[in-house]
């Protein structure tokens, strides 16, 4: 056999070269060149579009779209009702689905606890992380019912894991973690690049020949994304994201892609000593952490990428101590903030040029999303009237130069979110569609047009 050749390519855009390279000459690019194998030397050159079949390759044939069969319950519930959600209603069949998250935000808890709480249907768990006997411990803290159909097999070796595979016919795959995985037919070191991707491709092929879902655990890199090829990602059908404060009890669960259903959906669990628990009434959360209400602070709902989420916003509004007040501001654009006192003064005639205001957008995160805006106004005013607001208010919308309350994109995603998030009332602009809003079942949507409307009905001026 002739030996494979590699060659590396720049992952942004598609440059060639014999080794690898910190900087693509072409795109300038950092990091990008990852390793391909070039295996066939046989094939001619050039290939034909009319080219023969390759022997032994069976093609599939172009069928028509009313003449496909499908059926709705093609989906396996499992017992966990989040999870469920967030793969839109169940687990599909012949899908390979990665969860990413930190170490140890509980992945693998997550994923064992599925796999035995999977009544009638055979699981095989794949670890390549922990032993068996840790495995077993761990089984023993989740508490679940002896009487389950789940097989654990510690191995890393792709081709093994497939003979095993063959040999237990499971309903359900769960690998922990494509990270571990290593194929005998790739040379570099588990992990890599070109090892994640062709474990990966060969679980693809397997789940969608034999219509089994594969469940595949990713690790997180520093920067918060899926570490290995960013392929990864788009090779399979869902990607949810496990996140939370590991210093903190509760876990949200988040689909960020998803071929088979809605990339809105989260689900909440609270990490406890016997395993994780379903969250049905998210309020819990956000009324346990803020149990009175204080002068500025005020939810916004936003969206990250395209992950909404509600984060608080804080501002503090004293008297100036020197003759220029200072602005300062965290998580958000200083020149923004300026912009918004502006129109506070010139519009609505609150004089804030001589205190200073500091602003702040809780747990690190720094916003760009305009959607704030109505916010950090709310928060700023609450601060400086000293007028807290109650807690189960929620803002979502832009502010124009005149004041005028504007529309922002995606917004029955953030009210679903607030919505979900246990909020009783959320202000948005009045120019979205009105079937946008009509979406909202458990919270109250005031749409509103000028930023005195939301002043007049939270502080009554
Ligand atoms: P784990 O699932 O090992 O995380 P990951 O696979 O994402 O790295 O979760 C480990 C953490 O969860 C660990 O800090 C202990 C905690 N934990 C509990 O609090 N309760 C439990 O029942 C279990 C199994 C773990
Ligand atoms: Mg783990």
């Amino acid at each position: 056999m002739a030996k494979a050749k590699t060659v590396y390519f720049c992952q942004s855009c598609g440059y060639e070269a014999a080794k690898w390279l910190g900087k693509c000459p072409s795109c300038q690019e950092w990091n990008s060149f990852v390793e391909e194998i070039r295996q066939k030397a046989g094939a001619s050159a050039v290939p034909s579009w009319k080219s023969e079949p390759l022997a032994g390759a069976k093609g599939s044939k172009a069928a028509i779209l009313h003449e496909i069969d499908f059926k709705e319950e093609d989906r396996i519930k499992t017992q966990d009702q989040e999870l469920n959600r967030v793969l839109g209603g169940g687990i599909v069949r012949g899908s390979l689905v990665l969860v990413g998250g930190e170490p140890g935000i509980g992945k693998s808890t997550l994923m064992l606890q599925v796999a035995l709480q999977m009544p009638g249907a055979k699981v095989l768990y794949v670890s390549g992380e922990e032993s068996e006997q840790q495995i077993k411990m761990r089984a023993e803290r989740l508490q679940q019912s002896a009487q389950t159909n789940c097989y654990i097999l510690t191995e890393t070796d792709v081709q093994h894991i497939f003979t095993q595979v063959e040999t237990v016919k499971p309903d359900l795959l769960i690998i922990d973690s494509i990270q571990t995985l290593y194929s005998q037919r790739v040379e570099s070191a588990p992990g890599s690049v070109s090892q994640v991707r062709e474990s990966a491709a060969m679980l693809l092929r397997f789940a969608k020949e034999t219509s089994t879902p594969v469940f595949l655990i990713g690790h997180i890199t520093k920067d918060g994304s899926i570490a290995g090829p960013k392929v990864l990602e788009h090779m399979v059908d869902t990607v949810l994201q496990f996140e939370g404060d590991r210093h903190h009890s509760y876990r949200i669960l988040r689909a960020v892609k998803n071929r088979f259903g809605s990339a809105a959906e989260l689900g909440i669990y609270e990490m406890q000593s016997s395993g994780l628990r379903e969250v049905s009434n998210p309020s819990e959360i956000m009324l346990s952490q803020r149990e009175e209400s204080m002068s500025g602070m005020a939810i916004a709902a936003m969206l990250e990428g395209i992950r909404p989420m509600l984060i608080e916003v804080q501002a503090l509004v004293s008297t100036s101590a020197y003759g220029t007040p200072q602005r300062s501001s965290t998580g958000f654009d200083g020149k923004r903030l300026n912009m918004l006192l502006a129109v506070l003064e010139k519009r609505f005639g609150f004089r804030l040029s001589a205190q200073d205001v500091f602003l702040n957008i809780a747990g690190g995160l720094r916003v760009e999303d305009p959607a704030i805006d109505l916010a950090v106004l709310v928060a700023v005013i609450s601060s400086q009237q000293d007028l807290p607001l109650p807690t189960d208010i929620a803002f979502a919308a832009e502010i124009g130069l005149s004041g005028e309350i504007r529309a922002v994109n995606r917004i029955e995603q953030r009210i679903a979110e607030a919505e979900k998030l246990g909020f009783q009332k959320i202000f948005i602009s009045k120019y979205h569609k009105k079937s946008a809003i009509d979406t909202a079942k458990n919270i109250q949507v005031r749409a509103v047009a000028k930023v005195e409307d939301v002043f007049g009905e939270l502080f009554g001026s």
